[in-house]
């Protein structure tokens, strides 16, 4: 084998599907590349811990993205925008922490990227040194394309996020739905083919018309990953809060609710402050004699 020859393990990197078919290493770059080759769908989810990571590891899902939903779905602000490095640093650790298989993804915060590719550099490296995240992800399209194509150069597996970019709420007044009008799509186009030109290995289109989404994920090279970008994109993420049930309050309409964990913790607690209040807690099998 030669310096330019592929080693074993990257030739093992287009394995027939994520889902099972890489067991011994985590899930890289050229793995969501292949997948889009053969057109398999595939799904991101939110985490923010060791605990709920590892569940999603061992249920197989191949990317876990250690997103600034943090700030609200984690953490108690009322969006990301307040989220810190240190915070994501700790809380992206710990998501390395409980994974084997699963590829880490961080995001960048707020005020971490924006000022130049300098910056998005140093704090890239923050969590890919003091985290062990396998890549990042950072907010806008034609405007954050010279810090995508620093961070690439500089061996940074970059997803990028547009559409909707939840860090400029204060901007957008609002969570509206991104690139309706021809202008806008238009725009869309341009941002989704600047990050993939300056080196991103993804990107997510978040809470875009579905047509427009399938229009850039037939346009990309790169895998898509749809938030409220309807059926069409190469893959699809949700914040684990939302699709567990444990949001309190509405959800946004692209949510699919697959459990009722908030009802059923609830009901836990509820119980075991009952059985502590009658007495029926701890019983004589909960008791060392
Ligand atoms: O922070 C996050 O959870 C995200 C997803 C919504 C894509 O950016």
């Amino acid at each position: 084998m030669n310096a330019s020859s592929p080693s074993p393990a990257q030739n093992q990197a287009s394995p027939a599907t994520l889902y099972g078919g890489v067991t011994n290493r985590r899930v890289t770059v050229r793995d969501l590349a292949a997948a889009k080759q053969r057109g398999e769908k595939w799904s991101m989810l939110t985490a923010y811990d060791a605990l709920t990571a590892g569940v999603f590891d061992e249920a197989g899902i191949p990317v876990l993205l250690v997103g600034d939903s943090a700030g609200n779905c984690h953490l108690g602000y009322e969006t990301t925008v307040p989220v810190t490095m240190d915070q994501m640093v700790m809380l992206s650790a710990a998501v390395v922490r409980g994974t084997q298989r699963a590829m880490i993804v961080a995001d960048l915060p707020f005020g971490s990227y924006q000022e130049s590719p300098a910056q998005a550099m140093h704090n890239a490296a923050r969590l890919m040194k003091e985290a062990g995240v396998g890549a990042v992800k950072l907010e806008g399209g034609e405007r954050s394309a010279r810090s995508i194509e620093l961070l690439t150069e500089a061996g940074v597996p970059v997803m990028a996020h547009i559409g909707l970019t939840p860090q400029s709420v204060h901007a957008l007044g609002g969570y509206p739905v991104q690139g309706r009008g021809d202008e806008a799509a238009h725009q869309l186009l341009r941002d989704a083919k600047a990050v993939q030109q300056a080196g991103a290995f993804s990107v997510v289109l978040e809470a875009v018309p579905a047509e427009l989404a399938k229009q850039v994920t037939e346009q990309l090279a790169i895998p898509t990953v749809g938030i409220g970008g309807g059926p069409d994109t190469d893959a699809q993420v949700l914040v684990w809060t939302d699709l567990a049930g444990m949001t309190a309050g509405r959800v946004p309409k692209f949510v699919k609710q697959y459990a009722n964990l908030r009802a059923v913790l609830g009901d836990a607690a509820r119980a075991y402050a009952e059985d502590v209040r009658t007495g029926a807690f701890p019983a004589a099998e909960h008791s060392f004699r």
